[in-house]
């Protein structure tokens, strides 16, 4: 057991508190990671906000990368010294879905009881009670104990800093637009929502020679900011209806649009946006209870596709190290994405800045 330094979350709209909890050492099957850097995404503050309700208290933070510091009984993937990008997607490997090529969605994984750990309850604890683990990764912390499949080797290529956005980001934007839409050279593609996973869809659709790049947001420092990674088009969704504006922008719409915000109207905007026979893909979590109507003759009549995505359809223990080594080729761009690093306290100023509409990711660091 060790005393590590976490911001805890109490409260719904609450701040988050920075303090000691206790943090046992790893079970069998387990990894304690010390944590190099977490970023700041938005699940983490749908759970701030209350919009996705969770077991509290609870230490947020799930795009993380750090260095094995220890392993507990019968781990054989990782070793101490290791960096390891954490995916918050752990898997058992013989589940229907693991063995047919889906362990993002792993069955036996989706049994655990949200904020606990694979292998039963929490790791964490403040005066003898359980403090819980937001997607059984809990990366606000000094260290975490995750699941051994969560720990995914990248090698030294990456400083173990970046690597922190393959954990969410990358994985889920550029994998959406890699695995989940297999977008081809020459498609029209538009990105409604251009924070930190909608730059990774961008930048992942300028990887795959898309021909037109269009983002849609609310914000223009955002919009600007998306140019950077390949935009080459922007839509200020205040201004106008968007979906007719990329219809005309495209003489009847493109062929994937992504939806990268979380909400019905954008979902529905990104639906309205695709041309006949095109498809829209789902990358951002909506709120519990959230809803989205569309067109109902149109799925046929027009033959569209609506299609979610969890993690990019990511298997991570082969796609992270291949992220990672796009991003050493000079093929994604990882240190333009972060614009602002904080430490641990400054944790509510980092989440007041993603709400506030600062282009690009902020990074929790640890020393
Ligand atoms: N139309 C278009 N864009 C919008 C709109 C709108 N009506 N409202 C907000 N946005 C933009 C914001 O300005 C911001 O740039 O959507 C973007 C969302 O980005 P972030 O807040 O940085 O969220 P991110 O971390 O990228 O996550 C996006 O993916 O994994 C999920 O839970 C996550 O649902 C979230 C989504
Ligand atoms: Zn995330």
């Amino acid at each position: 057991m060790r005393t590590v330094k976490a911001a805890v979350l109490y409260d719904y709209r609450a701040p988050l508190v920075v303090e000691e909890l206790q943090l046992d050492d790893p079970q069998a099957g387990e990894v304690l990671v010390k944590i190099a850097a977490s970023g700041v995404c938005r699940s983490d503050w749908h759970v701030m906000k209350g919009e996705w309700t969770s077991p509290l208290p609870i230490v947020l933070g799930h795009e993380a990368a750090g260095v094995v510091a220890e392993v507990g009984p019968n781990v054989t993937r990782v070793k101490p010294g290791d960096p390891v990008v954490i995916s918050f997607a752990p898997n058992c490997g013989y589940c229907e879905y693991c063995t047919t090529g889906r362990p993002h969605l792993c069955a036996t994984m989706r049994r655990v009881p949200g904020g606990t750990l694979p292998a039963g309850g929490t790791r964490l604890h403040k005066d003898g009670q359980p403090v819980y683990h937001f997607a059984r990764t809990a990366s606000f912390a000094e260290y975490a104990v995750i699941h051994e499949s969560g720990a995914v080797p990248i090698g030294p290529d990456v400083p173990v800093e970046l690597a922190a956005l393959v954990g969410c980001a990358v994985t889920t934007g550029v994998g959406a637009v890699l695995n989940t839409a297999r977008v081809t050279p020459g498609s029209t593609v538009a990105v409604i929502g251009c924070g930190g996973v909608g730059l990774n869809v961008i930048q992942g659709a300028r990887l795959v020679h898309a021909a037109r790049i269009i983002a849609v947001d609310v914000s223009q420092p955002k919009l600007e900011f998306a140019r950077r990674f390949g935009a080459t088009d922007e839509i200020d969704a205040r201004e106008e209806d968007a979906a007719r504006a990329i219809r005309q922008l495209t003489g009847g719409g493109v062929d994937y649009a992504f939806e990268v915000l979380g909400s019905g109207p954008t979902i529905r905007l990104a639906y309205d946006a695709v041309r006949p026979g095109g498809t829209a893909v789902v990358v951002g979590m909506a709120a519990d209870g959230d809803e989205v109507s569309i067109d109902a003759r149109s799925l046929a009549s027009l033959e569209k596709t609506l299609k979610g995505c969890f993690y990019g359809s990511a298997r991570t223990s082969v796609d992270m190290p291949l992220l990672a080594s796009l991003a050493h080729a000079g093929k994604l761009d990882l240190d333009a994405l972060v614009t602002r690093r904080y430490p641990l306290e400054e944790i509510d100023e980092a989440y007041a800045a993603l709400d506030g509409g600062e282009p690009g990711r902020g990074l929790i660091v640890f020393n």
